[in-house]
């Protein structure tokens, strides 16, 4: 058994409504996350979910005209289904109705409740139930008579019994958790505006609801559900074993690694997660990632606007494999980004089509017509063929595994194209076809370095793009269980004389129909 181990999650989606390109743009993130570490010779627990308890959801269920349960059943399998569909290779999948959850999210609500940091109250205060938050007088405008949040969701007055949670009392503490752990909220910009929304001042949180009963009854007050959010964190634990902290999940999975998230889902983990768990006594996770948003050809995606892009548009327009590359290149993950369907081709068509793909058709089917089918014997290494190999080798997983460590995909992408570019200039200038006649047993080393730059290539981009990388190395004849990072070494380069198969294209230029001539 591996002793590195890494548990990744993403925030578990609300079931009020169909998955979109938001939804798959984290889960994916955290795949390419997952799939790195377990090549990387990690344990990993990768875990994705659905959200279904709280007013949103049973309002959306209400809507539909269906019981909340069969409701959250159908969305819930909306978001199960995206696994086969956008390749994830997440090891559990939780859903917070399940019994487990129930158990521990009331686990959890005792310990803090024995802390003596929960107490009952009444109260008023002006609740949001797109974002399921409150939002205090201040922090509101009004538009057109009506209350909105800073997020722009329409907020409305809530009175009623409620628990709290002091969190007041948690500030100092917080503060100094941020300090010590200088690295648990990333981007260093998320990082400081968390600090500074700490430093204002932290009110007590209301905790639970009894307007409604869609949620995780309190233990000992059955008239109350959990609030939303503290149910929802839980799941994190749920999945590792949670409350059995004696479990071997437990012990080797907690705290986790990384929780992904968007940047409007911060607060909640980043200020109340770690509060609730310091009041159980619970150690935080290690780190909280907020990535950006995604903008449509520049604008909001919305319902109204239509312009929603579901994961089987990526899937159907762009395949799964360049969808998966295109979200995590096109934007430094952190920012927000524009989704346009000409970036998507360019990109797509630039680095996977002219890139790699190019690179290996035209380099394995030189090796395959002119080496008999085999990868050739190399003789006399020169320094620009050491150059290239030292990159594709070593040099190259170095730098992706620091940026990655850091969740700079797009870094780590850029890095693997300057080995596609090396490649290209040193095809250029080598020119191989010359070499056929003139000296072939330099043309065979040079194919040679260029099978193996292929190899590593295809090694690094299997996290990323995991069914073209595996064609690659079919390809290559690389077996199953030599597919690991450890292989991306100099100690299991290419053996000379093994059989490819013929080359096929792996990454298939996106071409565009002209657009019709408009006729009078
Ligand atoms: N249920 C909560 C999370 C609870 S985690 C303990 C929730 N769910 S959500 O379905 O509304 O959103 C899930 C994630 O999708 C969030 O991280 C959010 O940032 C992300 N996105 C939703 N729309 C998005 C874009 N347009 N672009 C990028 N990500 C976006 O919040």
């Amino acid at each position: 058994m591996a002793d590195k181990t890494y548990y990744i999650t993403t925030p578990i989606y609300y079931v009020n409504d169909k998955p979109h390109l938001g939804h798959v743009y984290t889960t994916v993130a955290c795949d390419v996350l997952a799939r790195f570490k377990r090549l990387d010779g990690f344990d990993v627990k990768f875990l994705t979910g659905t959200d279904e308890h709280g007013l949103k959801v049973h309002q959306a269920a209400e809507k539909a005209g269906v019981d909340t349960q069969s409701f959250t059943d159908g969305v819930s399998q909306n978001f199960r289904d995206l696994t086969p569909m956008m390749n994830y290779s997440n090891d559990d999948f939780i859903r917070t109705t399940e019994p487990r959850h129930i158990k521990a999210a009331q686990a959890l609500w005792q310990k803090i409740e024995e802390a003596g940091d929960i107490y009952l109250d009444n109260y008023g205060g002006w609740y949001a139930v797109r974002d399921e938050a409150f939002y205090g007088e201040d922090e509101l405008t009004e538009v057109d008579g009506k209350k909105i949040a800073p997020s722009g969701a329409e907020c409305e007055w809530m009175e009623e019994e409620s628990y709290f949670f002091r969190l007041s009392a948690w500030q100092d503490k917080l503060l100094e958790f941020y300090d010590t752990h200088p690295d648990f909220i990333l981007p260093e910009s998320r990082r400081n505006e968390v600090i500074s929304f700490v430093k204002g001042g932290l009110r007590d949180l209301s905790v639970s609801r009894t307007a409604f009963d869609w949620g995780v009854p309190v233990p000992g007050n059955d008239k109350h559900v959990m609030y939303v959010w503290i149910d929802a964190l839980t799941n994190y634990m749920t999945a590792a074993g949670f409350p059995d902290t004696e479990s071997a999940d437990f012990k080797k999975f907690w705290p986790a690694d990384l929780h992904m998230v968007g940047k409007d889902i911060l607060r909640f983990h980043a200020v109340y997660w770690p509060a609730f768990l310091m009041s159980a006594g619970i150690e935080p996770p290690k780190r909280v990632f907020a990535h950006g948003w995604w903008t449509i050809e520049g604008q909001k995606m919305s319902k109204s606007l239509g312009n929603v892009i579901a994961p089987q548009d990526l899937v159907e327009r762009y395949g799964v494999d360049p969808a998966r590359y295109f979200m995590l290149r096109e934007v430094p993950f952190g920012n927000d980004g524009n989704f346009s369907h000409e970036a998507a081709v360019n990109r797509i068509n630039s680095d996977l089509a002219n890139g790699i793909g190019n690179l290996s058709q035209r380099s394995l089917s030189m090796i395959y017509k002119n080496c008999e089918e085999k990868t050739p014997k190399f003789s006399d290494l020169q320094e620009e063929d050491n150059v290239l190999l030292e990159l594709a080798q070593s040099k190259m997983l170095a730098s992706v595994r620091l940026a990655l460590d850091e969740q700079k995909f797009h870094s780590a992408l850029e890095s693997i194209m300057k080995l596609v570019s090396a490649a290209d200039g040193y095809v250029d200038a080598q020119a191989p076809w010359k070499l056929k006649k003139e000296d072939p047993d330099r043309m065979r080393t040079v194919l040679y370095v260029l099978a193996e730059t292929i190899r590593c290539l295809a090694l690094i981009m299997q996290p990323v793009t995991p069914e073209s990388a595996a064609k690659m190395l079919d390809q290559l004849a690389i077996s199953k269980e030599e597919r690991d990072f450890s292989f991306i070494s100099k100690d299991h380069a290419l053996k000379p004389g093994t059989a490819i198969s013929k080359p096929e294209g792996v990454f298939p230029r996106i071409v565009e129909e002209e657009p019709q001539q408009a006729t009078a």
